[in-house]
């Protein structure tokens, strides 16, 4: 990233906090290594079959997703929004999704909630992708409030017109970053509230550090309709926090954003605790980088694979080139991959792949966190 470009994304004449933050929050995850060093899918093999009985062409990668059917079980996580360079990255990621017919998803839509200047950077979402099924999003944080209204909800469906939403649970991040949200004591009961007034489906999301399976068994009979695990093994949101540099050493004689910045539970092994008490729609996020990660979690029991970070970086270099090549060329990347996986595993659709223990393997630190 050059100098001019860290300047425009951190305009000093920019009032809004939260704007900034979720720029910084771009800046650092493009220009640092704020991965987690330890990515479970690398201690999971597919079991290779050597003669296909199928045709590579054949296979088909389209699936249901809630009301829509999309070509692949490909999703582009929540990123960004609330900042005109974030309008550009979701106008890239939008027009690339709508291409392909894949899922989009926008970052929180707290932004546009709290400052109608910013609706735009949301709004173009739905604006240059009219048919695929877009994922709004929500804090954790806002649905606690204690001053939580129910139609902030419904104004974030309305932003961009969302087949469904997302409400990310993102406790770490608020925990270790300077003015963070930290009490959820309301959570329940606002969803609750929220979940009696709208029918659209309701996802609880992580944003890097994964569900355990008791939460998730909790958080369905609650009424979630999905979960993204959002699990540990790809960008970790402390990480990001402690590159921000905002650590009080007159309190503490240890920045936490660094102390905890490989917490979480892995995205691997929450998928299998989700799995064992949810039949619920399952978005596989946190760490996959290939299509081979995206047929390794449909095995583990997940439906759909999401991608943040490779998407923020091929977005990043449309931007540049004002384009939507790069992004295209991801997607389709991933598809051939994940229809390579199952021509290697000698299977014809997604569905014969989901939850299908005869084809994999688990070594290592991910056969021992399971079988401790
Ligand atoms: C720069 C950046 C901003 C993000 N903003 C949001 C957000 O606003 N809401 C959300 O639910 N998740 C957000 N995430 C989390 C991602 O959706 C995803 O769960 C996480 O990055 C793990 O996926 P990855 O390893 O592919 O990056 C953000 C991620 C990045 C890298």
């Amino acid at each position: 990233m050059t100098e001019i470009e860290r300047k425009e994304m951190s305009k000093e004449n920019n009032p809004k906090e939260i704007m900034d933050r979720k720029i910084e929050h771009l800046r650092i995850a493009l220009e640092y290594d704020v991965q987690h060093s330890k990515n479970y899918f690398r201690d999971m093999k597919l079991i290779h079959h050597p003669v296909p009985d199928i045709d590579f062409d054949e296979i088909d990668l389209t699936m249901k997703f809630y009301d829509k059917i999309i070509s692949a079980p490909i999703c582009i996580s929540a990123i960004t929004g609330g900042h005109p360079v974030s309008k550009e990255i979701n106008e890239i990621l939008a027009k690339a999704a709508e291409e392909e017919n894949i899922i989009m998803s926008v970052g929180s839509q707290r932004a546009g909630i709290e400052d109608s200047t910013l609706l735009d950077s949301f709004e173009i979402t739905r604006k240059v992708a009219p048919t695929i099924p877009i994922i709004g999003n929500i804090g954790i944080g806002q649905v606690s409030s204690e001053d939580f209204k129910v139609e902030n909800f419904k104004r974030c469906i309305e932003m961009v017109n969302a087949d469904v939403m997302a409400i990310h649970l993102n406790i770490l991040h608020e925990l270790v970053q300077d003015k963070g949200d930290i009490s959820y004591k309301l959570f329940r009961r606002n969803f609750k509230n929220i979940r009696e007034t709208y029918d659209i489906p309701i996802i609880a999301k992580e944003v890097g550090t994964g569900f355990n399976q008791d939460l998730a068994l909790n958080l369905d009979k609650l009424g979630f309709d999905g979960f993204d695990i959002g699990g540990a093994g790809g960008t970790s949101f402390a990480a990001i926090e402690s590159k921000r540099k905002n650590f009080n050493n007159q309190k503490f004689t240890r920045d936490p954003a660094e102390t905890f910045r490989e917490w979480g539970i892995p995205t691997p092994i929450s998928i299998i605790y989700v799995r064992k008490v949810s039949q619920k729609i399952i978005i596989a996020t946190g760490g996959l980088r290939t299509g081979i990660d995206i047929a390794k979690s449909l095995a583990l029991g997940a439906d759909v694979g999401g991608f943040a970070y490779n998407f923020l970086q091929s977005a990043w270099k449309d931007r540049k080139a004002n384009t939507i090549s790069n992004t295209v060329k991801e997607i389709k990347t991933l598809k051939n991959e994940l229809r390579s996986c199952l021509w290697l595993l000698n299977l014809d659709n997604i569905t014969k792949l989901k939850n299908n223990n005869d084809k994999f393997v688990i070594l290592g630190e991910f056969y021992r966190w399971l079988n401790q």
